[in-house]
C-alpha cells in the first residue's frame, strides 16, 4: 500500500495549489496502480511527447493550463525534440500553423521551468549526465535503456505527462526499474555473428526486441564487439554509439528498459551471472539478417530525398565520422545530422559543422525526422543506418525507407541514390 510523508500528503491535499496538486494526483495514482509503498525523490526528468504532431491542440491546451495553475519543476528537467529546429523552422520549409503551437507547448514547458534541450540525448549533455544509483522519471524510451543499462541509475519508462508530473513534484513511485529484482535478467542472449558496426547493433535490435519483449536481456558475449567506453561518455565514441544504437532500437521493437553486458554494463561487472534469473529463457542469435530484411524496408526504393543520421541524436564521434566522410564532397540529395544544441555547439568548435554543412549536408538540432512533419516539405524517401528511425519514420511519416551503415548512407547522400555495397 502506498504510504506518502506528511509533505506529499499536503501537496495531494492541494497547500502548493492546483497545478502541484495535479501533479501529485498522477504520482500517487500510478504509485497505487503498480503497487508501490512510497515515492522517491527523483534526480533528474526528461520528458517526451514534445512535439506538435504528437501533441495535437489538446495537447498544446493542456501544458499551457497546466502552466497557468501556477506549476513549476522541482528538479533539473529537460525536453525531448520538438517538431522543428526552433531557430531555422522557416529556412527548413515548416508552415507557421505548424510553427506557432509548437512554440507555445515549449513556452508552457519552458514557464514551469523546463530547460528547451530539445534533444532525446540528455546523457550525453555534460551538465545532465545522471550518474549511477541516481533515480530518475525519464520518458524516452531510448534515453531509458541507457540510464538503465550503460550508467546503472534507475527510471521506469515514463510518459511524458508522468514524468512532468514528477518534475514538478520531485518524486517518483518506487516500482518497477528502481527495484533490485526487477532488473533481474529474464533472457540470457548469445550472440553468434559478428556485429562490427553500428547498423549491425540496429539490426540486432530488431532480432533481440522482437524476442525478449518487455523482459531484460544478459548478453554473456556481447562485449567482444564493443571496445571499452570513453572517459568522457558525453563524446559518445564507438561502444557509446553502438550502445545508444542498440538501446533505441530494442525500445522500439520491443518494450525493454534495462539489459546487461558482460563485463561493460555496471550491474553486470559487479555481479556478473548472478543477475540471471533461474528460470531464465536462453537464445542464440545466429545472424542478422532478419533485422536487415525487416528495417530495409522498401528494396525497390533507389531515388532518396533524405538521408537521416543521428537516431537517437548524433554524439561528437558521430558527427566527427560524418565530416570525416563529407570532407570535399558535394551532396546531390538532402541529408540531416540530428543532434542537439549542446552537440553541435561543440562539433561547430572542432570544425565539423562546417565540412558537413560546406558539402550540402545540415546540422539539424532540436528536431528529428520522426517527431518532425517531413512530409510537408515533400520528403517521401528516406535512408538510415538507425534502428529505431527504420522502426518509426515509416509508421510515424509515412516514408518509403532504405538502411544501411554510415558509409552506404552517406553514399546515397553524395549520389542522390541508394546502391548496393560492393560484396
Ligand atoms: Fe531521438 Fe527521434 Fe530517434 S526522438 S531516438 S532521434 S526517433
Amino acid at each position: 500500500m502506498l504510504t506518502l510523508t506528511s509533505e506529499e500528503q499536503s501537496l495531494l491535499n492541494g497547500a502548493e495549489g492546483p497545478g502541484v496538486q495535479r501533479a501529485m494526483e498522477i504520482v500517487a495514482a500510478l504509485g497505487r496502480i503498480y503497487g508501490a509503498d512510497e515515492l522517491v525523490p527523483v534526480k533528474h526528468v526528461q520528458i517526451s511527447g514534445v512535439s506538435y504532431k504528437n501533441l495535437g491542440d489538446a495537447g498544446v491546451e493542456f501544458l499551457n493550463e497546466w502552466a497557468e495553475e501556477g506549476a513549476v519543476v522541482r528538479v533539473p528537467t529537460t525536453l525531448n525534440p520538438a517538431g522543428m529546429e526552433l531557430e531555422k523552422w522557416e529556412a527548413m520549409g515548416f508552415s507557421p500553423d505548424f510553427a506557432q503551437p509548437q512554440l507555445s507547448a515549449i513556452s508552457a514547458f519552458v514557464r514551469m521551468g523546463v530547460t528547451p534541450t530539445m534533444s532525446c540525448t540528455p546523457y550525453l549533455f555534460p551538465d545532465f549526465a545522471p550518474q549511477r544509483g541516481n533515480a530518475l522519471a525519464w520518458a524516452e524510451s531510448s534515453a531509458v535503456v541507457w540510464a538503465n543499462s550503460v550508467v546503472g541509475a534507475s527510471t521506469n519508462r515514463e510518459g511524458g505527462p508522468s514524468a512532468l508530473a514528477a518534475a514538478i513534484v520531485g518524486r517518483t513511485a518506487r516500482y518497477g526499474y528502481h527495484l533490485a529484482e526487477t532488473r533481474l535478467a529474464t533472457h540470457v542472449v548469445e550472440i553468434k555473428c559478428p556485429v562490427p558496426d553500428i547498423a549491425d547493433f540496429g539490426a540486432l535490435s530488431y532480432i533481440v526486441g522482437k524476442a525478449v519483449g518487455d523482459g531484460v536481456p544478459y548478453f554473456p558475449d556481447l562485449g567482444a564487439w564493443l571496445p571499452p567506453l570513453p572517459d568522457d561518455i558525453t563524446e559518445g565514441g564507438e561502444a557509446g554509439d553502438k550502445l545508444k544504437t542498440l538501446g533505441a532500437g530494442i525500445a522500439a521493437y520491443g518494450a525493454i528498459a534495462l539489459y546487461h553486458i558482460a563485463g561493460v554494463t555496471p550491474e553486470a561487472i559487479d555481479q556478473g551471472e548472478r543477475l540471471i534469473r533461474p528460470n531464465a529463457r536462453r537464445l542464440t542469435v545466429e545472424s542478422l539478417d532478419a533485422g536487415y530484411r525487416v528495417m530495409d524496408a522498401n528494396p525497390d526504393t533507389v531515388a532518396i530525398d533524405l538521408v537521416t543520421i543521428g537516431c537517437p541524436h548524433a554524439s561528437l564521434s558521430e558527427l566527427r565520422r560524418v565530416a570525416d566522410v563529407l570532407q570535399g564532397e558535394s551532396l546531390r540529395t538532402r541529408l540531416w545530422v540530428t543532434t542537439s544544441q549542446i552537440t553541435r555547439e561543440r562539433a561547430a568548435r572542432e570544425g565539423l559543422v562546417e565540412i558537413i554543412e560546406t558539402a550540402g549536408g545540415e546540422v539539424v538540432a532540436d528536431t528529428c525526422a520522426v517527431v518532425a512533419p517531413v512530409r510537408s516539405i515533400g520528403i517521401k524517401r528516406m535512408a538510415t543506418n538507425a534502428g529505431k528511425m527504420a522502426c518509426y519514420a515509416p509508421m510515424h511519416s509515412g516514408v518509403e525507407m532504405r538502411f544501411g551503415n554510415l558509409e552506404q548512407c552517406l553514399r546515397a547522400a553524395v549520389t542522390g541514390e541508394w546502391r548496393a555495397i560492393p560484396a
